[in-house]
């Protein structure tokens, strides 16, 4: 089985202190796989290891069957893994078709020459808009990224990570600050616009979590404790230790 992402003793140091502890996960193709786990644990570490933002003291990441720990963002990007960056990666006073379409344009690689670029430009267009319906801001296309409301701002972030067609998608809290109504609704969106895609996902809202994933990992101290179904993590003991009392507990209808 060729895993689509595959974390293997993967440790990772800052100064002397050891924040990811030998973490292993394999995600098959088409997974959605929720990471859980207490604040502090290591889960956005563990991204940046994974996006190439921060590079392992040990271990390895494999994309696909291929070995990606040192490479580059963009590059570790190229081979079809992206993660959203929440709204930094937004221009706040580009409207959200040119938001789209700056981020298709990039993924393509048409910076790099004017000529390709002026070629691509007609694609890029006609693929802008169908990202701008596919994130349900097609209402908003002309408005400033910066004149849309946050969870509209999410919607587009999202738009952004998916832009270059990858195959691998890391999204690090996308519901947060979200009310309850906003998160079904984007939680919706996501599932749609990552069909047929392999999706990581952190994320606090254990309702979320266990309607969501079909594999769920609890990070806890730089390690993944348990990688399992939504009902084995529910009764794994070790599982419950490390959440006693906390939103997992609660989520199997307040035992603790
Ligand atoms: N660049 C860094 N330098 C030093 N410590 C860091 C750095 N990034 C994260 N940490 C520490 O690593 C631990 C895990 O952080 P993080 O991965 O953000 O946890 P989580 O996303 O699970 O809440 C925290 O104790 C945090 O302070
Ligand atoms: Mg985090």
């Amino acid at each position: 089985m060729t895993y689509a992402l595959e974390l293997k003793n993967l440790c990772k140091s800052f100064g002397r202190t050891e924040i990811i502890r030998g973490a292993n996960l394999a995600v098959r193709p088409g997974e959605r796989v929720a990471i859980i786990g207490p604040n502090g644990a290591g889960k956005s570490t563990l991204f940046n290891l994974v996006s190439g933002r921060l590079q392992p003291t040990s271990g390895e990441v494999h994309l696909n069957a291929q070995r990606i720990d040192g490479k580059k963002p963009h590059e570790i990007n190229r081979l079809g893994l992206s993660r959203s960056f929440q709204i930094t990666n937004i221009f706040p006073h580009l409207s959200v078709f040119e938001n789209l379409r700056c981020a298709v344009l990039w993924s393509l690689g048409y910076r790099y020459t004017f000529l390709r670029f002026l070629s691509g430009l007609h694609d890029a267009n006609a693929r802008a808009d169908q990202l701008l319906a596919q994130v349900g801001l097609a209402a908003k296309r002309d408005v400033q990224a910066v004149n849309l409301t946050y969870a509209e701002q999410r919607a587009l972030e999202i738009g952004v990570t998916i832009a270059g067609g990858a195959q691998v998608i890391l999204l690090d809290e996308p519901t947060a600050g979200m009310s309850t109504t906003e998160t079904a609704h984007f939680i919706k969106l996501i599932r749609e616009v990552t069909e047929g895609k392999t999706l990581l996902t952190v994320e606090h809202d254990m309702g979320v979590v266990f309607g969501l994933a079909d594999r769920i990992a609890v990070v806890v101290y730089g390690e993944v404790i348990a990688f399992d179904t939504p009902e084995a993590i529910r009764a794994n003991p070790r599982v419950q230790e490390a959440y006693l009392g906390s939103p997992v507990a609660e989520a199997q209808g307040g035992a603790h």
